[in-house]
């Protein structure tokens, strides 16, 4: 493939913006490929190559690029004129679609950016219990705020024995005393888990989880110890959130908590809901969410909160959420594509699993049991980028970390899905 006009426009990127790119996550070697039209399954760049996509916007494309319900949605209320700084009948239905699909939750409301919605979910805890310190689980990524950002796929060196694990902030920019306040949580060690909640207990505001840890690829939580979360949480009067940024419905049409059947008090969305488009939302308890109210206890204010052209997004991505068509379409595929690389797997020889559920998935590199962030860990680096390269080579577009996620859309057919298993 020729990558001329992304080389140049990278040189020109380094000058004006750190590392060439507005997230780090999109650097590439020997540079980052600049895109700029999407249409289906498929990426083209500024030279003309197109990409078979499997990043799909860090899984927030769902239904394909350039779905049109959402593009002519979008683009009827830009030809309308307006943006931001005012409530809509849009949000409204936003609002009302999105606790439909959630049944578990009674109140919701807008963000920007799955931080932010994260950080106003801990600000809602804090402003409930009185509480300062919050829980997570090891290598858990909930965005960039000084809290969360820590021990998100941590330097295994400085994170202490497994069944404590030591808080690692994620870089030297943080409140560094805010991130050593997190405390870390081992995925799916019930028994510790459950000591170091009952030993914290009075101090803490929040556990939060991602229930299925997609951000290490795809580790699913075992019910057991996300039903022993929910019941320490409540008996000890701690805000339990889910983080569904990345398992709002793909893991089920209702979330993670329906897969689950668990309420938590209150659960992070973005992504998926709106197939690309900047937004994010808290969802939850009234008694909870209620004190974002002006003259509530916990102030939550914004700009761009409910940006006309995001909510349009979210009203014609959930519309077509309903019936949960869209989720047994991805289901399909995932289970299609789980037989077809096992298979595959077999016949070369490979210790390598691929693991998945509606349209999120992620392959390992090991011959060990991935339960937790330790052992998906243990995925070989090497064979990963063999992996990648090879897909590079043949216009396939993956993430470029060993564990990254991926994702997969409705416009994805069995010949991509083919196209994917073939690179090993
Ligand atoms: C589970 C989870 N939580 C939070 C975030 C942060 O979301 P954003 O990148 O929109 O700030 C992400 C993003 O990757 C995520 O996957």
């Amino acid at each position: 493939m020729e990558h001329r006009q992304s080389a140049e426009l990278y040189q020109r990127a380094a000058a004006s913006t750190p590392g060439g790119v507005h997230s780090n996550t999109r650097a590439r070697s020997p540079h980052p490929i600049y895109f700029e039209r999407a249409e289906g399954p498929y990426l083209y760049d500024v030279d003309g190559n197109r990409y078979l996509d499997f990043v799909l916007g860090n899984g927030a494309i769902i239904l394909g690029h350039g779905n049109p319900e959402v593009q002519q949605a979008v683009a009827a209320v830009i030809a309308q004129g307006l943006t931001t700084g005012s409530e809509t009948r849009l949000a409204v239905e936003a609002a009302e679609l999105l606790l439909q699909q959630v049944p578990t939750a009674e109140m919701v409301r807008f963000a920007n950016s799955g931080t932010e919605a994260v950080m106003h979910a801990l600000e809602l805890a804090r402003s409930a219990t009185g509480r300062r310190r919050v829980a997570k689980v090891e290598g858990a990524y909930h965005g960039w705020d000084s809290q969360m950002y820590v021990s998100a796929w941590p330097d295994l060196g400085l994170a202490g024995p497994s069944e404590a694990p030591q808080p690692v902030p994620a870089h030297k920019g943080l409140d560094a005393d805010v991130a050593r306040s997190t405390i870390i949580l081992p995925f799916n060690d019930v028994a510790a888990t459950r000591r170091i909640v009952e030993e914290h207990a009075d101090e803490l505001a929040a556990v939060i989880v991602e229930p299925v840890m997609m951000d290490i690829g795809y580790v699913e939580a075992t019910r057991e110890y996300i039903h022993e979360l929910r019941r320490i949480t409540k008996d000890h009067g701690i805000v339990f959130i889910f983080d569904e940024l990345l398992t709002g419905f793909r893991v089920a049409p209702g979330g993670a908590q329906s897969h689950y059947g668990v309420t938590p008090d209150l659960s992070t969305f973005g992504k998926a809901i709106a197939n690309g488009y900047a937004v994010a939302a808290v969802a939850g308890r009234r008694e909870i969410m209620d004190e974002a109210r002006p003259g509530g206890s916990c102030a939550w204010v914004g700009t761009f909160n409910g940006h006309a052209v995001s909510m349009a997004a979210v009203g014609a991505t959930l519309r077509q959420f309903e019936g949960s068509g869209v989720w047994r379409a991805l289901q399909e595929r995932m289970t299609y594509l789980e037989q077809r690389f096992a298979r595959r797997a077999k016949e070369r020889g490979v210790d390598v699993v691929l693991r998945g559920r509606g349209g999120n998935f992620h392959w390992y590199f090991t011959a060990e049991s991935v339960q937790d962030y330790r052992s998906a860990a243990t995925s070989s680096t090497e064979r990963y980028q063999q992996f990648a390269k090879t897909a590079a080579e043949r216009g396939i577009h993956l993430a470029p970390g060993t564990l990254s996620h991926h994702s997969l859309t409705v416009a994805h057919e069995q010949e991509h899905l083919d196209a994917f298993v073939d690179c090993l």
